[in-house]
């Protein structure tokens, strides 16, 4: 290759004539897409059309004509169904459609750690755990790259808050964050083999993430042995010579995005001078060729196809059914039985669509939102409704029913609608979008609303269309809590198959719902600068574990329509693996789902962190059916980093396996002994 050639590669466009400049895209990138990077015709390389997102093949807001795509619920609704199968048919079939739309590579793999479940991007994330989020997340990249596509993992790293997020600089040791959000990556990068790792807008420790060595040629290339490409996220590269130096290999949407170009031609004139080595331009290309050869880019060229939105949909709608956690279920009110009741449905535009979370992830659903006009006019904008409205999708399945709608607007006609009818069902919305964190209210006066609907009929089911955990107020007064988070394409129809019982509610929390603000481990700087992550690797459950709060609803939690009983807990250790068994028993006469959890408490875990998720699986039981589970505990999750060894170690001494159906209902315990070791790398 010529040196024009290799420099060319290394630096993108963006593909949608806005970004802070405004600048025409390239006319051979795909209109409003995410990126672009010109191939080398003389070589058959071919360019690299990139699109975001991890939810389908998204759009840039005010792009013009939009294109329908097919939307999967949000990245938190796949992590809570808790199986990686799902997330890799999910992946596959947004790969699928980015393949046939004419991308190559697909910014998705979202996966930054919800310390506070206030940051704006917690939707598009998977959850507060590093097992769980990186073995989702590494599963739907899988699924995407099954297309012969890249998939990236984002955003390395820290990334975990909107606040300042050009700016802020994520204080932590590094044995913590070894073993939280890098553990997050280190777990989707092994199991998905993403083709391309996307650097953060943050600094880490001081360091900007796109100029980090310690963590892109230390942790991720050294470490791990990550042998394909870094590329920046949009608009996160401040120098030339550090961030080569310290393992960027592809400067993403330069000109329209960072505040002058630092690949290109300053890359070259850094080179000429000795600043940057030659060898590590060889590297940057060497690395992204490599990808693009071995996730078959090259060996099968992009081939523009029709989509079938309506087989893509019912994948969606499985993602979507799979995700829904059902939080309170008094008196068995759901699920809904056929024939019986005058329904009241009230609030949330249910007669229109389902919600969708903002910015450059957004998916548009064919002929455009199903709310249109909704604001913000700029980025993170627009609100965007899936069309998929869930009053039909009920009032359907309820033909000897008479349901009825009330936008919610007037909380005191809701309120008489619901007094006049046997059940209501309030839908209540809260919009979340990149580069704006939130608080955990419900927005326009939600909570009164749903509190004078609940005065008025007892029997009240309350649907959440929410991305991150919200405050309940209300909850003892109500009969029932779903929460259906952002559930994409044909969220209205999954929402209705789980309120009438077609399907069981399968998924399990993410995320700890907390009960007030004040138990979070608050950690905002008013400047934005810098945000000191003293509680290291103790977030989410493990933070209420270790402050023994107790939250609104635990991490794991979610109920099934039918009953489970676990029994047979028993463990294997030798010297390099920990194999435990157990069987799940469905108590009851119906199909229902399950997610037995395994935990592991120790007293020596580093931050004080009580217990860990070490293992699940994700079942689907007939009636009377019995299970045999077996689970293979990842030593890493036995063992603390050790940044003086610079490897895992096992500390000798008593530890406790727990099976639980939640992080806080332990159904048995298992005491273990294990002895000293140091992992070693495979
Ligand atoms: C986001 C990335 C996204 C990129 C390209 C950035 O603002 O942080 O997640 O892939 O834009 O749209």
């Amino acid at each position: 290759m010529r040196q024009d050639e290799k420099l060319l590669l290394v630096m993108g466009a963006f593909g949608a004539p806005m970004g802070p400049r405004h600048l025409p895209p390239p006319p051979a990138a795909r209109f409003g897409s995410a990126g672009y990077v010109p191939g080398i015709a003389r070589l058959g390389i071919p360019p690299q059309w990139q699109t975001d997102g991890g939810i389908g093949v998204a759009t840039q807001a005010h792009a013009g004509h939009v294109p329908g795509r097919t939307a999967l619920p949000a990245g938190i609704a796949t992590a809570a169904t808790w199986n990686p199968q799902t997330a890799y048919h999910a992946g596959a079939m947004i790969g699928r459609e980015a393949r046939a739309s004419g991308f190559d590579v697909m910014l998705a793999g979202g996966l930054n750690l919800a310390r506070d479940p206030r940051g704006g991007r917690t939707f598009e994330y998977a959850g507060e755990d590093p097992l769980l989020a990186g073995t989702m997340v590494g599963a739907e990249i899988a699924g995407i790259q099954s297309n012969h596509i890249i998939a990236t993992v984002k955003h390395y790293a820290l990334n975990d808050q909107e606040a300042g997020r050009m700016t802020l600089s994520a204080q932590i040791s590094h044995a913590s964050a070894r073993a939280s959000d890098l553990l997050a990556f280190e777990v989707a990068i092994e199991r998905g083999d993403p083709g391309a790792v996307m650097c953060a807008y943050n600094r880490v420790n001081g360091v900007y993430a796109c100029q980090n060595d310690w963590l892109l040629t230390h942790v991720l290339k050294q470490g791990w042995h990550y042998p394909y490409y870094v590329m920046s996220d949009w608009g996160a590269v401040h120098a030339t010579v550090r961030a080569a130096n310290a393992g960027l290999d592809q400067e993403s949407a330069a000109a329209a995005f960072d505040q002058k170009l630092y690949f290109g031609a300053p890359l070259a004139q850094a080179i000429a001078d000795g600043r940057v080595p030659q060898a590590r331009l060889d590297d940057m290309v060497r690395r992204i060729l490599l990808a693009l050869f071995a996730k078959g880019v090259v060996d099968h060229p992009i081939e523009l196809a029709p989509l079938d939105l309506a087989a893509d949909a019912a994948i969606s709608r499985t993602d979507a059914e799979q995700s829904m956690v059902l939080l309170k279920n008094a008196g068995g009110i759901l699920p809904l039985v056929r024939g019986a009741a005058r329904i009241a449905v009230i609030g949330g535009r249910a007669d229109l669509g389902v919600l969708s979370g903002g910015g450059s992830s957004q998916v548009y659903p064919p002929g455009g939102s199903a709310v249109p006009g909704l604001g913000p006019v700029g980025f993170p904008g627009p609100m965007v409704y899936d069309r998929s409205p869930p009053l039909a999708a009920i009032a359907t399945r309820l033909p000897h029913s008479r349901v009825a709608y009330a936008d919610g607007r007037d909380p005191a006609a809701a309120a008489a609608l619901a007094a006049h009818n046997d059940i209501a069902i309030v839908f209540a919305t809260a919009w979340s979008a990149e580069s704006l964190d939130h608080d955990l209210t419900l927005p326009d006066q939600q909570d009164a609303l749903i509190a004078r609907v609940a005065a008025a009929n007892p029997r009240t089911i309350v649907v959440l269309e929410t991305g991150f955990p919200v405050l309940m107020p209300w909850v003892d007064q109500v009969a029932a809590v779903l929460e259906a988070w952002y559930p994409g394409s044909a969220g209205g129809e999954a929402i209705a198959r789980v309120l009438l019982g077609e399907v069981d509610p399968a998924g399990r929390l993410p995320i700890t719902f907390p009960a007030s603000l004040a138990q979070l481990p608050v950690t905002d700087s008013p400047t934005h600068l810098s945000v000191d992550y003293a509680q290291g690797a103790a977030l989410g459950y493990k933070w209420f574990d270790r402050t023994g709060q107790r939250p609104l609803f635990p991490f794991g939690f979610g109920l099934s329509y039918g009953h489970v009983s676990y029994a047979g807990l028993a463990a294997t250790v030798t010297a390099d693996r920990a194999v435990v068994s157990f069987s799940v028993h469905n108590d009851s006469a119906r199909s229902i789902a399950d997610v037995p959890q395994l935990y592991l408490a120790a007293a020596n875990f580093g931050d004080g962190v009580p217990q860990r998720l070490v293992g699940w699986q994700a079942l689907s039981l007939p009636p009377g059916a019995r299970r045999t589970v077996r689970l293979q505990i990842d030593p890493r999750l036995l063992a603390n980093w050790n940044p003086t060894e610079g490897a895992w170690t096992i500390t000798a001494g008593r530890y406790s396996l727990r099976l639980g159906t939640s992080s806080r209902a332990i159904a048995a315990r298992l005491p273990l002994t294990l002895t000293a070791r140091t992992l070693t790398r495979p």
